[in-house]
């Protein structure tokens, strides 16, 4: 019989509930928090307060869009990390007292976990092992996925994220945060060779880094600034943007050198990026593997990644007390590759 889970999300700054049956999301609801925008990013006692706020009502209406009543559900399930901790503490409480008040039991979902099998919400099996190029806000990460539960770590950013990159640049041509679409946006009319931006060298040809980046974006700007030009702002955040993607396209190419997988998949807000989704898609073309690109839905947070997960482990009687904590440091592999 499929399992019917509801999970709630509330790592950072998307209040989100949605409800799985089997592979099947039969609701997903995300409110995003916009109030951030006026302070430039996430301001995390605020985000607390909102999502004490929206969730109960959100996650009931999650119900009553699934058609379903509470007693039907199987477990409940909440993101317990990697985020913020008083963000959290309000998600894991939710459903901690959810699932204590139904007696169902509780599943704590690892955030990157859920980001990790965004692509695989409600589709086809994934083939394994495979290469997940893992690009948010606060992450950018090559994991090897074995099996369900089973996860290498082959690189990681040693300074910014590549969604922080984004976002910061983006501070510096006056898009408000959260600025990696809009600045995408702005990028698709601009000229991305006018601006010639390096590529970092890492030691490990797997990990990222992204602060050099970002400085030389800033030098940049003020240059442009201080010499009075006019006209340059879309060429930047197109020369910007190729450079990000250059770089993720390279540590794919070469962990796809290194080992064999099955398919390619990404996860994570960046995954949104139209330029990442070409350029992955013809390095998939080129190696004749198939790549698993998560709908835009899913690309950014929402719960129905973390019920999925949760719904897989309730198949396997993985499930925690109600004594697991929410750790703002959660991590998904306790090993690297
Ligand atoms: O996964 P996510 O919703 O939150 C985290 O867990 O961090 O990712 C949000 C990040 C932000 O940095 C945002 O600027 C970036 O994803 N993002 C994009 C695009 N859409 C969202 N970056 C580049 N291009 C996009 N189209
Ligand atoms: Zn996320």
């Amino acid at each position: 019989m499929a399992v019917t889970v509801l999970a709630v999300e509330t790592s950072c700054d998307e209040t989100a509930a949605a409800i799985v049956r089997g592979n099947d999301i039969i609701a997903s609801l995300v409110a995003t928090q916009e109030v951030h925008s006026l302070w430039g990013g996430v301001v995390p006692e605020l985000a607390s307060r909102l999502h004490q706020r929206t969730l109960t009502s959100l996650a009931h209406e999650a119900v009553k869009r699934a058609g379903i009543a509470l007693d039907d559900l199987d477990a409940v399930a909440s993101t317990v990390g990697p985020g913020l901790i008083g963000a959290l503490l309000v998600g894991a409480s939710y459903g901690k007292g959810l699932a204590a008040g139904l007696g169902k039991p509780f599943i704590g979902v690892n955030h990157l976990e859920g980001h990790l099998w965004s692509a695989s919400v409600g589709a086809d099996q994934l083939p394994l092992p495979a290469l997940v190029l893992l690009v948010s806000g606060g992450h950018t990460e090559l994991i090897r996925i074995d099996d369900f539960g089973r996860y290498a770590l082959l690189g990681a950013t040693l300074d910014d994220a590549a969604g922080e990159a984004f976002d910061k640049v983006g501070g510096l041509l006056g898009i408000p945060y959260p600025a990696g679409a809009a600045l995408s946006k702005l990028a698709s009319e601009g000229d991305d060779r006018r601006f010639k931006f390096a590529v970092a060298r890492t030691e490990s040809p797997f990990d990222f880094s992204y602060s050099g980046l970002k400085s030389a974006a800033l030098r940049q700007v003020q240059k442009l600034e201080q010499d009075g030009e006019q006209n340059w702002r879309a060429d930047l955040a197109a020369s910007f943007e190729r450079a990000v993607v250059r770089q993720l396209k390279q540590r794919v190419m070469a962990a796809l050198d290194a080992g064999t997988y099955a398919s390619l998949t990404l996860g994570g807000g960046v995954a949104a990026n139209g330029r990442l989704r070409r350029e992955l898609q013809s390095i998939a073309g080129q190696r004749k593997i198939p790549l698993r690109i998560p709908p835009m839905e899913y690309c950014t947070d929402n719960a129905a990644m973390i019920a999925w997960v949760a719904a897989r482990r309730l198949d396997r009687d993985d499930i925690d007390t109600l004594n697991r904590p929410a750790d703002p440091n959660l991590a998904l592999v306790s090993d690297p590759a």
